[in-house]
C-alpha cells in the first residue's frame, strides 16, 4: 500500500480538522490510492505543537515549518496557519516538491495569492498537486448541484443567492485574535467566510465579471489576544484587558455579475 507522509503546519482549529481528515480518509475511501501517515506537526507555540503530536497521533513535532519543508520524507504539506504566512510556506513546500493543501483564504494579499498560483503552476508540471481547502465543494448537495448544472439538466443559471452567517464574534468581549487583525488575516468576514461563498458561487456559476459591495465593521474595538490559537469567541478577556481598534470587516454584502450573464 502506497503511503504519503504528511507534515502539518498550524495545530489549532483547522490543524485538528486536517488531522482528523487524514486519519479518517481510509475508513471512508477504500481501496485508497494511498494512505496518509501523520508524520510531523508544527506549531510556532511549542506547547501547542507537543500537545498536538500526542493528541492527533503524529510521530514528531516541531516549531519551525522549515523542518517540514526540508524533510525529504514528507510528501504532503497541510497549511493551517493564519493567512499571512500561507504564501511563504506554500511556495517553499511546492518548490521542495511537496503536494500542498492550503487553508482558505489562499493568502492575505493579492500579490501573495498570485505568487502561490504561479508556484503551483510550475510544480504541476512535475506532477505536484496544490489545493486550497474550500471543503464545502465536497458537500454532497453541492456536488449534485454541480453535476446537474454541468449536464445542463437545470438549464441556464439566471440567479445565484448566497448567505453565510456566523454569530460567534458578535460579543464585543470576544478577543481581538489574529482573525480581527488586517496585517495577519488580510480581511475579516470577507476572507473568513465570504471566501467560501465566493468560491462555491464561482464553482457553480462560473467566474465573476463585476462586483459592487459594502463592508461594515460594527464592533470597532476588542480586547487584544496576543498569538496562540483563535478561541473563536469562546473565551472572554477581562474588562481590564488592553483594547485595540478593529481594522477588518464584520459584514460584507455584494452584488455581482457573472461572466455567463447571471
Ligand atoms: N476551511 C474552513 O472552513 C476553515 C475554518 C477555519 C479556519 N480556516 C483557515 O485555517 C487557517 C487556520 O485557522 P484556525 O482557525 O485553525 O486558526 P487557529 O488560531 O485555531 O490556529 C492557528 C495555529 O497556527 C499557529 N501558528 C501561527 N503562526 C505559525 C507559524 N508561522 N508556524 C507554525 N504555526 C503557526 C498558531 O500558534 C495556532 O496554533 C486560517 O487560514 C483560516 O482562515 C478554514
Amino acid at each position: 500500500m502506497k503511503k504519503l507522509n504528511v507534515g502539518l503546519v498550524g495545530a489549532g482549529f483547522m490543524g485538528k480538522a486536517h488531522s482528523i481528515g487524514y486519519s479518517d480518509m481510509p475508513k471512508y475511501f477504500w481501496p485508497a490510492p494511498a494512505v496518509p501517515v501523520l508524520k510531523t506537526i508544527c506549531d510556532i507555540v511549542p506547547e501547542i505543537a507537543a500537545d498536538a503530536k500526542e493528541r492527533f497521533g503524529f510521530e514528531k513535532c516541531c516549531t519551525d515549518w522549515r523542518d517540514i519543508v526540508n524533510d525529504p520524507e514528507i510528501d504532503v504539506v497541510s497549511i493551517c496557519t493564519p493567512n499571512n504566512v500561507h504564501a511563504e510556506i506554500a511556495i517553499a513546500a511546492l518548490n521542495a516538491g511537496k503536494h500542498v493543501l492550503c487553508e482558505k483564504p489562499i493568502a492575505s494579499t493579492l500579490e501573495d495569492a498570485k505568487a502561490m498560483a504561479e508556484a503551483a503552476k510550475k510544480a504541476a508540471q512535475k506532477g505536484i498537486i496544490a489545493m486550497n481547502a474550500y471543503q464545502y465543494r465536497r458537500v454532497p448537495a453541492i456536488d449534485l448541484a454541480k453535476k446537474f448544472i454541468d449536464e445542463g439538466s437545470i438549464g441556464k443559471i439566471l440567479n445565484v443567492r448566497c448567505t453565510y452567517l456566523q454569530s460567534w464574534s458578535a460579543d464585543p468581549a470576544s478577543p481581538l485574535s489574529w482573525r480581527f487583525q488586517k496585517d495577519i488575516a488580510g480581511a475579516g468576514t470577507l476572507g473568513d467566510i465570504a471566501s467560501h461563498v465566493i468560491d462555491i458561487a464561482q464553482y457553480l456559476a462560473g467566474d465573476i465579471e463585476a462586483v459592487t459591495g459594502m463592508m461594515q465593521t460594527y464592533i470597532t474595538e476588542r480586547p487584544v489576544q496576543e498569538g496562540g490559537t483563535d478561541l473563536l469567541g469562546t473565551v472572554k478577556l477581562g474588562a481590564d484587558a488592553k483594547r485595540k481598534a478593529v481594522d477588518v470587516d464584520d459584514e460584507d454584502s455584494f452584488l455581482v455579475k457573472f461572466k455567463n450573464g447571471a
